[in-house]
């Protein structure tokens, strides 16, 4: 009796106490305060680790994503994001580094649209145009954060209910974003909203990537998975053409070092000072699929972007001019980094043969976007 007691005891113990499978994996997250913002709020940075070592830091300063260290194919880790030590670089004129933009990520023409009959003027922060949600979009306001870990599954959830009329938009919008770190490599970006009144919403991740660590990334090799891209007039707004990439160098269809064309007399070259193009991707509507694929052959780095979206905005950092001086003290000179910003097409408020990014009441916006990291062997 007593010897059956003490083997139940023992079976007891080791399943309720004995080492358990989640217990081998080293995935991690972490918090501590990052800076303040200038009210004095405390600005958190949260540290998600895998049992790879793969590790993403994101803050709640604009839910940004501000580091991302990944292994080259000989083992080494290094950040491939664009972005600064401290709170006093993101405070301070920057493009959106690591940045959720939203309520709208990218353009709206002459920051005006109508919903439902009704005209909404927004604020306009690039030439006539609306950029990335108005003067003080997404990017810039201090997000809720919640612990969202799951066994073996660092996760950080960042919740922001933006006013009804903040930047011109219609409705209380309680926009939701949230980062977890898989163990098979992937960083999964998952983006909701609800409102009280009917909006739109476009929101989706700025960061840089830059694979090699070298002052530009030409040199990488990209593939997307589009036929055709929208192209734009001179202020960077679709005309609504969806035109076929066939031909021109916008097709990347194939892997193409980004700066095998950039130069070329291409007119739409011309208007964006480089890509700085939404494309249409390829993969059925809402459903998940492959957006983008980069490839650095020197350090062997790929990093491969997978979403729900119908579009990418390939930008090729050509606003970026040496000015900003980032992690390090470094220069981040023209082309210095890249951004693959998942997206439904800029503009989409004013044209209705695009994919609506119209969101009503009762509505639930979801869209979810995977960064996937890995090595090719080859050179
Ligand atoms: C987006 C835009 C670019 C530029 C950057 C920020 O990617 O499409 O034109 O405004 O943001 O500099």
């Amino acid at each position: 009796m007593m010897l059956r007691a003490t083997a139940l005891l023992c079976l007891f113990w080791l399943t309720a106490c004995g080492p358990k499978k989640e217990e081998t994996s080293n995935a991690k997250i972490e918090s501590r305060p990052f800076g303040k913002m200038p009210s004095g709020q405390e600005v958190d940075l949260f540290t998600l680790t895998n049992s790879k070592g793969i590790e993403a830091g994101i803050i709640t300063y604009g839910a940004r994503l501000v580091s991302l260290k990944t292994p080259d194919r000989s083992g080494h880790f290094a950040d491939i994001v664009l972005g600064f030590d401290n709170m006093d670089g993101y405070l301070k004129e920057n493009p959106y580094f690591g940045a959720v933009v939203g309520r709208y990520g990218n353009r709206i023409a002459k920051g005006a649209f109508t919903l439902d009959g009704k005209a909404y003027t927004l604020a306009r922060n690039n030439g006539d145009n609306s950029l990335h949600g108005g003067v003080k979009g997404f990017d810039k306001v201090l997000w809720a954060a919640r612990d969202v870990t799951t066994s073996g599954a660092p996760g950080v959830e960042f919740t922001y209910l933006s006013p009804d009329g903040e930047e011109g938009y219609p409705g209380n919008l309680l926009a939701k974003v949230t980062y977890i770190l898989s163990d098979d490599n992937q960083l999964k970006i998952e983006y909701s909203a609800t409102t009280d009144k009917t909006t739109v919403v476009n929101m989706t991740n700025h960061a840089y990537y830059n694979l090699s660590g070298e002052p530009d990334i030409l040199n990488h090799v990209l593939t997307i998975d589009a036929d055709r891209f929208t192209p734009v007039d001179a202020g960077l707004i679709p005309t609504g053409e969806l035109k076929p990439v066939q031909g021109t160098p916008f097709d990347f269809r194939k892997p193409t070092a980004i700066g095998a064309r950039i130069n070329d007399s291409d007119p739409q070259l011309k208007l964006g000072g480089g890509y700085d193009h939404n494309f249409v991707l390829n993969h059925p509507e809402r459903e998940m699929g492959l957006a983008a694929r980069v490839t650095d052959p020197k350090s062997g780095r790929v990093l491969e972007v997978q979403t729900t979206e119908p579009g990418v905005q390939f930008y090729s950092g050509n606003f970026l001019d040496g000015t900003i001086h980032g992690k390090g003290n470094k220069e981040y000179g023209k082309r210095s980094g890249f951004c693959l910003e998942t997206q439904h097409y800029p503009d989409s408020p004013n044209k209705p043969s695009f994919p609506s990014t119209v969101l009503r009441p009762n509505d639930r916006y979801t869209t979810t976007t995977v960064l996937r990291f890995s090595v090719s062997s080859g050179t």
